[in-house]
């Protein structure tokens, strides 16, 4: 039986199969993530290639950066070739909840900007309809924070509450809030996600819809490879 950790480790080769040399590389951030950039470092010595890397957090670039990978600015950019992200929740359209670790924002620019977003996850992560097992994050300003999560909370008589870490409100990049959102099986991703982004204090929301290009999945009978085209899990 394998544990959560080794089934994300068992999706990366197929991952860095996938980049090749001077390629720009969408650089997710999570624990998966964590775990993949030092394999990414072993490949680019070990095959004596280079890499462009853009990261989704702070965080996730300063680990590249010790690394060795060279990390530039998004908007240093003019295209991604892939971007490789972990994810919350994954459907069976390949659509995702993102954002537990507050990242969602950065994620959302750098996923849907390259050719290939690839995401990895353990077999936990797939589930039958978007908020069945996670609360969807939402990126929010802090200055009218409450009254938006008011709005939020009347749109279907939801659960609201913004994310807190030791008592103390949690702080994204950017600056701003996260609220999370709990949904239910009635609720649809689309409208959701354009009722919550016209909210005025909105930044983004952690709804990844119709970007993925491939789903890597760890399972305990080996790895499950889902594409756009054959999206059934
Ligand atoms: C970060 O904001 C998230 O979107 C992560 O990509 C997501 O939470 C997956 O995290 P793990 O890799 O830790 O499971």
């Amino acid at each position: 039986m394998m544990d959560t950790k080794q089934l994300k480790i068992s999706t990366f080769n197929d991952a860095l199969n996938q980049i090749e040399d001077g390629m720009v590389v969408g650089i997710g951030s999570g624990s998966t993530i964590e775990l993949l950039v030092p394999k990414l470092a072993e490949k680019m010595n070990h095959e004596q290639i280079e890499i462009t890397g853009v990261c989704t957090s702070n965080k996730t670039a300063y680990i590249a950066k010790e690394l060795g990978v060279r990390v530039v600015d998004v908007n240093d950019v003019s295209k991604i070739d892939i971007a490789i992200d972990g994810a919350d929740e994954v459907d069976n359209h390949l659509n995702l909840i993102k954002g537990g670790g507050g990242a969602l924002f950065r994620e959302k620019v750098i996923d849907a900007m390259a050719e290939t977003f690839i995401v990895l996850i353990d077999e936990s992560k797939c589930v039958d309809y978007l908020g069945q097992t996670f609360k969807l994050p939402v990126e929010v300003d802090k200055f009218n924070w409450l009254l938006v999560s008011k709005k939020i909370a009347a749109y279907d008589n939801l659960k609201v509450k913004r994310r807190m870490v030791d008592d103390v409100p949690f702080i994204t990049d950017n600056g701003n809030y996260i609220l999370d959102v709990a949904l239910h099986s009635g609720i649809d991703p689309y409208e959701m996600h354009e009722f919550l982004i016209h909210l005025v204090g909105v930044l983004e929301t952690g709804y990844f819809i119709d970007v993925t290009d491939q789903v890597i999945i760890g399972t305990q009978n080996g790895v499950r490879i889902l594409n756009k085209s054959n999206d059934v899990l």
